[in-house]
């Protein structure tokens, strides 16, 4: 460990705590003991290492608060969300304890002898978290690649360190060996490139912006290293005509503005059939400025502040003075990286908030005239996460779903993770699926092994 980093309460910009920064000599050092450790990790017991998942999650479990009020502190999160988060590490955890016995070969049928395949585990795999959610994205790296028999080394965000440093210890407490699951926090520039470099690693699980991730992959080339992309969204809430527009309407903040829009899913595109364009922002007003800003540790908070001061400068910008804004919600004054809800109509195509992902509380509203045009529009991004269609028909729920290129929708809902149900995106929006019951596959190789009858 070499230098120090002040991690800051975005809701009262306070110095929460310092937190050392892992050198790249640290990072090697780390991922030789990983190396080192991994044969006697895979070689536990599948039911042992089954068994110690489970005592992993149940130490989640017995720490839901702590480690929410830990990311109410560190990210601003609200306590609401902040607690679902921390449960969704253990529900994770939870459900890739049933992988290790599970990890089943097949057996093909060949001439002359017996043919079978094994799931054999990577080795080191490496996995490099965003600031937007701390806690649910190491999960779904870690999680999978333990159950497969890897070993993990695990880099937070620079800004948001502290729930992975603590999950980190619960996995020691839980009886996960001490470098089988080792938390690094400290420069992506740094640790996060060691892990792309070091030959030790061979998989990284990437989740950050688009930008980034075409380097990690370019980097991971060099060694035909593995790699899982989740990379950023620019998602779109389709609107028809037949919906239940009050319900679209009271439900379309929350699809973009939760995580103050800090979300790779959030629909910062609503594309309103145009026949009813003008009855949809008359219902959308109220339940924009209804939306509850401020103390996230406040059980009623729906929305707390941006990660950063230079976060926030970078989504101001998507909102300059001109901009064609038709109505805002609220945000507190004095400290802390606030930002209203905010909801940009008429506003041209070319627009940088429509075209861009903005990653904050700001969202463009668009018509269309049919679902072709709907499908259209919501294509006209070299994004493809997520989205929503809001309609009674089930024709059109299903012609649409397939019309629109992206990983994760859902109809007359904002639904984007379950972690039953495989995630990723489209087009520049990733590579690969995370969670559901696939995931462990990306975690490791299969082998065939042939055995001839004489
Ligand atoms: P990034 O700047 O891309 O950072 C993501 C992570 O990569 C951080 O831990 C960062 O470390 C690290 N990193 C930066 N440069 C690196 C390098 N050269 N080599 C290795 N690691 C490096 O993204 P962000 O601003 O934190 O997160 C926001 C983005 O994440 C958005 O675009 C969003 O859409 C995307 N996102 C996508 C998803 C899914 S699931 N698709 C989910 C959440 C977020 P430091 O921060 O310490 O520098």
């Amino acid at each position: 460990m070499t230098t120090g980093f002040d991690v800051i309460n975005p809701a009262t910009e306070e110095v929460v705590r310092t937190v050392p920064l892992t050198s790249a000599q640290d990072t090697d050092a780390a991922i030789e003991r990983a190396h080192a450790a991994w044969p006697a990790w895979r070689a536990v017991v599948p039911a042992d290492r089954a068994r110690l998942l489970r005592r992993f999650a149940a130490a989640v479990d017995a720490e839901v608060e702590n480690l929410a009020l830990l990311e109410v502190a560190n990210a601003g999160h609200t306590i609401g969300n902040a607690r679902w988060e921390a449960g969704n590490v253990r529900d994770v955890l939870d459900y890739y304890s049933a992988a290790p016995e599970r990890l089943f070969g097949r057996q093909i049928p060949v001439p002359g002898g017996v043919n079978m395949t094994f799931a054999e585990p990577l080795g080191v795999v490496g996995v490099i978290v965003p600031w937007n959610f701390p806690m649910p994205i190491a999960g779904w790296g870690f999680a999978p690649a333990l159950a497969a028999g890897n070993t993990v080394v695990l880099k937070p965000a620079e800004l948001t360190p502290l729930t992975a440093i603590r999950i980190g210890e619960l996995a020691r407490a839980a009886g996960i060996p001490e470098d089988v699951f080792q938390v690094l926090p400290g420069k992506g520039s740094v640790v996060g490139q060691r892990f792309v470099d070091h030959p030790a690693v061979r998989k990284i699980v990437f989740t950050g912006s688009t930008e980034v991730g075409k380097q990690i992959m370019a980097g991971c080339a060099r060694q035909v290293k593995r790699v899982t992309l989740e990379l950023g969204g620019k998602n779109a809430n389709i609107v028809f005509a037949d919906a239940d527009l009050e319900k679209a309407a009271a439900t379309a903040p929350y699809g973009v503005f939760d995580n103050a829009g800090q979300d790779c899913c959030a629909r910062s595109r609503i594309l309103v059939q145009r026949s009813v364009y003008d009855r949809f922002l008359e219902l959308l007003e109220p339940a924009v400025r209804g939306v509850v800003v401020g103390d996230p540790g406040l059980a009623a908070t729906e929305m707390g502040p941006l990660i950063s001061s230079a976060h926030r400068a970078s989504v101001a910008a998507y909102v300059p003075d001109d901009a064609p804004v038709a109505f805002r919600g609220s945000a507190p004054d004095g400290p802390g990286f606030w930002f209203p809800p905010t909801v940009l109509a008429p506003v041209s195509a070319s627009d940088p908030a429509v075209t861009e992902e903005v990653f904050g509380p700001v969202v463009a509203v668009l018509p269309f005239e049919d679902e072709d045009d709907a499908v259209r529009i919501a294509n006209d991004t070299e994004y493809g996460l997520s989205g929503s269609i809001w309609t009674r028909d089930v024709g059109r729920a299903l012609r649409v779903s397939r019309g629109v290129e992206a990983g994760n929708l859902s109809v007359n809902s904002h639904s984007s993770v379950r972690y039953w149900t495989p995630f990723g995106g489209f087009k520049q929006s990733g590579l690969g699926r995370e969670l559901g019951p696939d995931a462990v596959a990306a975690f490791t190789e299969t082998k065939n092994v042939f055995i001839a009858n004489d």
